[in-house]
Formats: structure tokens, C-alpha cells, sequence
């Protein structure tokens, strides 16, 4: 299991030390919620502040668009060559398109599905894909609660992917604690996100450790 450490739940005054911290401590990824005020309730950070959290990162970035403008943001954000670039199918038009535009930069391209979105949405996109991100807790917040449907969604999704024999990594996102890792790696998570678990614990080592299973 890969572990990717949401800065979200990061004490952004000392992001610095922070992002030091979770590399140390075991992270893969360092992954960065990206929020517009309209697609989600909330507002976060933007490519300045990510090309501060690159040079100060020993890991890979792995960069998740919450946003209305999926095409604006994309190209906002593409020159900052993140290891992946995700965006939500719900607010993308062609993504066919914006896949193409983003492997071309020389990134992986990951599409984000909300809890309620359908995994038939991935069914002439999947073999195109690097990652698919499946939400486990309506996107904007940290430190929800996961919705255990996300189970059954995870494994139906495992079971589209070998199937077709695409090479993509699933990726689970919201929720995620020592207490849930077992389930969501049984049903076939490759990849999961975690923020207030980890920068909530008091030994990050361990709190990265205990999801490494
Ligand atoms: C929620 C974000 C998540 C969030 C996860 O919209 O996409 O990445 O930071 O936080 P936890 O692990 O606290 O649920
Ligand atoms: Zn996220």
C-alpha cells in the first residue's frame, strides 16, 4: 500500500517542517487538496504555495483539482510537473482531452470520481488512465467520516481494471484510518490518501506505518 500524506491537515504555519516530517516518516506522496471556493466549499492553496511544497518535498507531488474551471487549472498548474494531476470527471467536458494534455507534459493523469458518481463514467476512459481517485467522503473538508459504500465501489473497480487489463492505480481518498486501512486494502485500494489520521497522531511514523499494510 502507498501512502499519500494530505497536506490539508498540516499545520500551515510550519508547512515546511511538516512536509520534512511526513517524507521522513514514510510518505510516498505528498498529496495536495486544490480548492476553488466553488466546486467545494472551501478554499486552499494555489501554484505558488505548491512550488514552495516541491522544493521543500523529498517525494513525489501528487496534486488533486477540486475545481469548477478544470481547464484553467489544469494549465495553471501544469508547468509545476507534479508526479500526478488529478481532475473530477463531474466537471470535465472533454477528458479525453485533458488526459492527453497532461501525460503529454510528461505527468500522470488521474480522474477523480465523487461518492455518488458512477463507475461507468470510466468505461472508454480507463485504459488511457494512470490512476483513478475514488472519493471516499464529499470532497472539501478533512477529517470526515469514510462512507462505507466506497467498499463495494473500491472492488467494483478493481474488478474493471483487471479485467481490462488497464495498468491504473485505484487511489481512495477521505476517511482513512488505522481502524478502515484493513477493509480498504481487502477490497483493492492501491494507493490511499490520508491527512488528519497522520498530521493528528503524535508519532507520524506511526500513523504511516500502521497504513502500510
Ligand atoms: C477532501 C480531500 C482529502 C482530505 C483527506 O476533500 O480531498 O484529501 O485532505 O483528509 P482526511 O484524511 O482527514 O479525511
Ligand atoms: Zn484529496
Amino acid at each position: 500500500m502507498y501512502v499519500a500524506a494530505s497536506i490539508l491537515s498540516a499545520d500551515f504555519g510550519r508547512l515546511n517542517d511538516e512536509i520534512n516530517a511526513v517524507c521522513d516518516a514514510g510518505a510516498d506522496l505528498i498529496h495536495i487538496d486544490v480548492m476553488d471556493g466553488h466546486f467545494v466549499p472551501n478554499l486552499t492553496i494555489g501554484p505558488c504555495v505548491l512550488n514552495a511544497i516541491q522544493k521543500a518535498a523529498k517525494v513525489p507531488l501528487d496534486v488533486h483539482l477540486m475545481v469548477e474551471d478544470v481547464d484553467f487549472f489544469i494549465d495553471l498548474f501544469l508547468p509545476l510537473k507534479p508526479k500526478f494531476l488529478s481532475f473530477h470527471i463531474e466537471r470535465a467536458t472533454h477528458p479525453l482531452r485533458l488526459i492527453e494534455k497532461i501525460r503529454k507534459a510528461g505527468i500522470n493523469p488521474a480522474i477523480v470520481l465523487n461518492p455518488h458518481t458512477n463507475l461507468n463514467t470510466l468505461e472508454y476512459i480507463l485504459s488511457e488512465l494512470d490512476m483513478v481517485l475514488l472519493m471516499s467522503v464529499n470532497p472539501g473538508f478533512g477529517g470526515q467520516k469514510f462512507i462505507t459504500s466506497a467498499l463495494e465501489k473500491i472492488a467494483n473497480l478493481r474488478e474493471m481494471i483487471d479485467k481490462s487489463g488497464a495498468k491504473c492505480l485505484i487511489e481512495v481518498d477521505g476517511g482513512i484510518t488505522g481502524a478502515n486501512i484493513a477493509e480498504i486494502e481487502l477490497a483493492g485500494a492501491d494507493v490511499v490518501v490520508a491527512g488528519s489520521f497522520i498530521f493528528g497522531s503524535q508519532s507520524y511514523t506511526q500513523a504511516i506505518k500502521a497504513l502500510k499494510i
